[in-house]
């Protein structure tokens, strides 16, 4: 069961640039995810909230409360990081526009049901990134430790969740050859749309940091941290792919291993607000 946590990480904002360990480009990949979270986890909130009354089930009721409220927790702390880069001098602002405006429309034109298939993709492309965040130490780990911890805590909650919406459509659409039609054309436009997407918010962001702009090689050395070394985007391909099994169910990936390091960050963001309190 997923566990609402109202925290706060109190990022140093002179640091929005260049807070990843592997300079500014990949602190920037990271930051084009942040710019979607606010508005796109909310979208996901609005998705699964539709069907909400149609679920009996008491504890996936409420688990779907958890899961909103962690969403919204996210969205509020991602909101944080992305004010940053408007301080920085960074589209952060205009580029977030976008998203609220993108995820408005797919609100008004989508039917409810590929608002929900869109999500649980979503939700799915998450949790393997997620995964591979927490799986190797080197993703976020050498990171400036405060944007580090708030990218661990969400992929700790993302895991916490990754079933919830999943479980939400499974209970409302059932198991029918239309349904599993639906939800496979979903990741694969999901994915068609996001990384492209996530890809030019990266070049905007690069683009008008002037720091960026003189980092030597900064794009291959984004693409050789995606994709070979550590690799997260690679890792995670396997589990794109069991997606489109007919019985996929996200804890088939069974990481839950990981959700013991909950504890210990806790215990770090307690002792960073007691140190700043001293
Ligand atoms: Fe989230
Ligand atoms: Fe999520």
């Amino acid at each position: 069961m997923p566990t609402r946590r109202d925290l706060h990480f109190s990022l140093p904002a002179a640091r929005v640039g260049d807070w990843h360990d592997q300079g500014r480009h990949v602190s920037h990949f990271f930051n084009a995810l942040s710019l979607f979270f606010p508005d796109g986890e909310r979208f996901f909130i609005h998705a699964v909230r539709h069907y909400r009354a149609q679920i009996a089930e008491p504890q996936l009721q409420q688990a779907v409360t958890a899961f909103i409220g962690q969403e919204a927790m996210h969205g509020r702390e991602h909101t944080e990081c992305n004010a940053m880069l408007d301080e920085a001098g960074l589209p952060g602002a205009r580029l977030q526009r976008f998203v609220f405006r993108f995820t408005e429309f797919m609100k008004r034109v989508l039917p409810k049901s590929s608002q929900l298939s869109v999500t649980i993709a979503l939700e799915h492309l998450t949790a393997i990134m997620a995964n591979s965040l927490l799986q190797d130490s080197r993703v976020v780990g050498e990171a400036e430790p405060h944007f580090a911890r708030l990218w661990r805590w969400h992929a700790l909650e993302e895991t916490e969740h990754k079933a919830v919406a999943y479980d939400v459509w499974a209970t409302v659409m059932g198991r029918n050859p239309l349904r599993y039609l639906q939800r496979c054309i979903g990741l694969i436009t999901a994915s068609l749309v996001f990384w492209p997407l996530v890809t030019i918010f990266m070049w905007q962001l690069t683009r008008a940091d002037a720091g960026a702009r003189a980092e030597r090689g900064g794009w291959r050395r984004t693409l050789r941290f995606l994709f070979v070394n550590p690799g997260p985007l690679r890792r995670a391909t396997g589990e794109w792919f069991d997606y489109f099994k007919p019985g996929f169910h996200p804890w088939q990936h069974d990481n839950r291993e990981y959700l013991g390091g909950i504890e210990p960050l806790l215990r770090d963001l307690d002792a960073g607000a007691l140190a700043r309190a001293a």
